[in-house]
């Protein structure tokens, strides 16, 4: 197994507003391999990144995504809640972030946000995205959904597809390979060394979230997991240094 990856959660989260092309494009600059991102659909079909089901956290306006146009949505600010110098940020569409990711050659890690709401066709609408910027190849899309991830496993199996999970699932590889994911991405604590030396026998890459402290950090590069995700990625780059994996 290669080096492991640093991808920016929600972007570079701790140093600009999450999910914004400016926390992705500061992820590039900051050397990350990858982002990670979540996305949602628009009452008109549009993918747009963004973490909750509804805008009222990041840009204090009432409304669920499913019930809003792309165009009222892109009317809204969604940097100011984080700081003044990140005013008229808008919510990114998922063709703005692939743009990105495919001109700077970085890895992505799309999150379907459909485990609250199902969003009928999202599946299509990201698979028809990622070939359109020829991002196939170098994404994996997760699910707290996991009907989900069997979805895209049935459209395209040669997607990489990743359980998302907070419990401690007892070997977690078995589960993954009934859903037909390729990979996992646990909640940092139950990531156990013994769970990813099973997932590697079992030929499945590992990639906890979300690490933000330097022991554990240094924990999963010691026990190679494929990718780290953080909101630090300098943190992680330099610890990713210092320890040589
Ligand atoms: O994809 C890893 C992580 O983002 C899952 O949790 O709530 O931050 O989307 P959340
Ligand atoms: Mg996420």
């Amino acid at each position: 197994m290669g080096q492991t990856k640093v991808l920016a959660h929600r972007g570079y989260s701790s140093q600009a507003p999450e999910n914004t092309m400016a926390a992705f494009r500061l992820a590039a600059e900051a050397d990350a391999d990858g982002l990670e991102l979540d996305v949602h659909l628009t009452k008109d079909g549009e993918v747009v990144v963004i973490h909750d089901e509804t805008v009222k956290r990041t840009t204090g306006k009432k409304g669920r995504i499913r019930d809003l146009t792309l165009e009222e949505i892109r009317r809204l600010d969604a940097g100011s809640w984080f700081s003044e110098s990140f005013n008229g940020e808008p919510i990114p569409t998922l063709d703005e972030v692939l743009s990105l990711a495919a001109d700077k050659g970085l890895w992505l890690n799309i999150e379907l946000k459909n485990n609250k709401i199902r969003y009928p066709g999202l599946e299509q609408a990201v698979l028809e995205r990622l070939d359109r910027y020829g991002m196939a190849g170098r994404t994996v899309l997760s699910s707290f959904n996991h009907y989900s991830l069997r979805t895209v496993h049935e459209l395209r199996p040669d997607i990489d597809t990743a359980i998302l999970y907070m419990a401690d699932l007892v070997e977690p590889w078995h589960y993954a390979r009934h859903v037909g994911a390729s990979s996992i991405h646990p909640y940092w604590p139950t990531a156990r060394d013994e769970v990813v030396r099973g997932c590697h026998k079992a030929g499945l890459p590992v990639r906890p979230f979300t690490v933000n402290r330097q022991e554990e950090m240094r924990r999963l590069l010691h026990v190679s997991v494929e990718a780290i995700i953080t909101d630090y990625v300098t943190r992680l780059l330099d610890e990713r240094n210092a320890t040589g994996s």
